[in-house]
């Protein structure tokens, strides 16, 4: 199939060169020129596991290519809409502006029988305004919604190998004909027996912010019980490991710690709950507001943690932050919640140096208040508290011996539970960790 990706962020550049490994002919276009520079010479634009090497496949197939025109889109049987939906500055709603300039760019090159698709998260009801859209404008042309779940770090994974697919088809004759087409760009996928949901696009739409929301829902629930341990000097992690042997709960997503952030969950709940307003169903979601509020809460928490071992001043106080991206294996810092803690505790007078494996050009960029390092030793160098904020898996595997020998006090605060409590506290060093006892 010919086929085109509209939008080529982490969404759109991992699903461009998904299909063209499925044997489809792709272009993938997107606005910024230096993306779609380093795209074409095969070079992923940011950290994602397996993304380099299935670039470099793909665009050796000759199956792949990218642009900056649109233009170069045109004659394809499906149009992929990947592009953002950020939050709107000052208030909880997505941004819609890019959905609405890709559909529209699309307008002037789609044909009768061609199909678009979206895959950006957006408020329920765009598609069915989307659809009327594209019918009026291009007679004959369609709209579908299949909506994608994929994780930042397993993308390729995720993408490739989908635990389900969901199809929001037209409710007119079209269906069928849609039906059979995105059949045909997975049909690799569909041959495993991936299930599949066919629905309406509201469904569809909503399947994506409720599976979102859910997720949010669950890591909060477990911060709640992390502040209820607290207060009580019970153990998170024992907690979460006993009520996930139930397997109508289940151990995932469960990880008490900083909580979440990134591009997609803080802000779909947000939007979720925008909408959810303008439906006049806002009733439905307030519970959504303690999640984000138990959310950031934590990060507060772990700014006070922080001050209390070291003995209640922060002001002079060099602290090292292990991490900045959101989570590990991925150099996005989008509402991370690593680099809002370091930067509260410099707000309260701590010198912060921040270190990651991947993040750090992009920290730069953004908060260019914060030193970094390059490596834990160095940021740690004369310490007085290590944070880990993030749980990459180099600094789990931290050794506590030899790491202590660079800091001036041997104090860690582990912001993700992943440390190991007994080996840290053994070699002496002062061990604190959200939701369980000081070790
Ligand atoms: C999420 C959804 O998982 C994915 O299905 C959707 O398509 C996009 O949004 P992503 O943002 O890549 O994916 O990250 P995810 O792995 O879900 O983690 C989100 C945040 O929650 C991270 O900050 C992570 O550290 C945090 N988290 C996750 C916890 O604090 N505890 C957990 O147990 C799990």
């Amino acid at each position: 199939m010919r086929i085109s990706v509209i939008g080529c962020g982490y969404l759109g550049a991992v699903h461009a060169a998904s299909m063209a490994e499925l044997g489809h002919e792709v272009v993938g276009v997107d606005v910024d020129q230096r993306k779609i520079a380093a795209l074409c010479k095969g070079r992923a634009p940011f950290y994602e596991p397996d993304f380099g090497e299935l670039l470099q496949h793909s665009l050796a197939s000759g199956r792949l290519s990218f642009s900056t025109d649109v233009h170069d889109a045109a004659g394809a049987q499906v149009y992929f809409v990947c592009v953002g939906t950020p939050q709107k500055r000052g208030e909880y709603a997505a941004d819609m502006r890019y959905v609405e300039a890709a559909v529209e760019s699309l307008l002037g090159v789609l044909a009768s029988g061609e199909l678009v698709v979206g895959k950006s998260t957006v408020p329920v009801g765009t598609a069915g305004r989307l659809a009327e859209l594209v019918g009026k404008k291009v007679p004959g042309a369609m709209l579908a919604w299949n909506p994608e779940f994929l994780r930042e770090g397993f993308a390729v994974q995720d993408t490739l190998h989908p635990d389900r697919l969901v199809y929001g088809l037209p409710a007119d004759q079209d269906r069928e004909v849609a039906e059979r087409m995105l059949d045909e760009v997975y049909a690799d996928i569909v041959a495993r027996r991936t299930p599949k949901v066919v629905t309406d696009y509201a469904t569809a739409e909503m399947v994506k912010t409720a599976a979102n929301s859910f997720l949010a829902t669950k890591i909060s629930f477990i911060n709640a019980m992390a502040e209820l341990c607290e207060a009580t000097g019970a153990d998170v992690k024992q907690l979460a490991d006993a009520i996930g042997y139930d397997d109508r709960i289940g151990r995932k997503f469960l990880n008490a710690g900083l909580g979440f952030g990134g591009g997609c969950l803080p802000k779909d709940i947000r939007a979720f709950m925008a909408r959810a307003g303008e439906l006049g169903a806002d009733q439905a979601l307030t519970f959504l507001r303690e999640v984000d509020n138990i959310n950031m809460r934590r990060r507060i928490r772990m700014v006070e943690l922080a001050r209390e071992v070291c003995d209640g001043s922060l002001l002079g106080k060099h602290i090292a932050v292990l991490g900045a991206a959101f989570k590990p294996d991925s150099d996005d810092i989008r509402d991370s919640p690593a680099l809002n803690v370091a930067a509260q505790l410099q707000l309260q007078g701590a010198v912060v140096t921040v270190t990651d494996p991947a993040a750090i050009e992009n920290s730069r960029r953004q908060w260019p208040q914060l030193d970094y390092a390059e490596t834990p030793e160095e940021a740690a160098e004369r310490a007085d508290a290590v944070l880990v904020l993030t749980e990459w898996r180099q600094y789990r595997e931290l050794d506590p011996v030899a790491f202590g020998a660079v800091v001036r006090q041997k104090r860690v605060l582990d912001g993700r539970n992943a440390l190991d409590r007994e080996a840290w506290t053994a070699a002496g060093w002062t061990y604190r960790a959200l939701g369980r006892r000081a070790g």
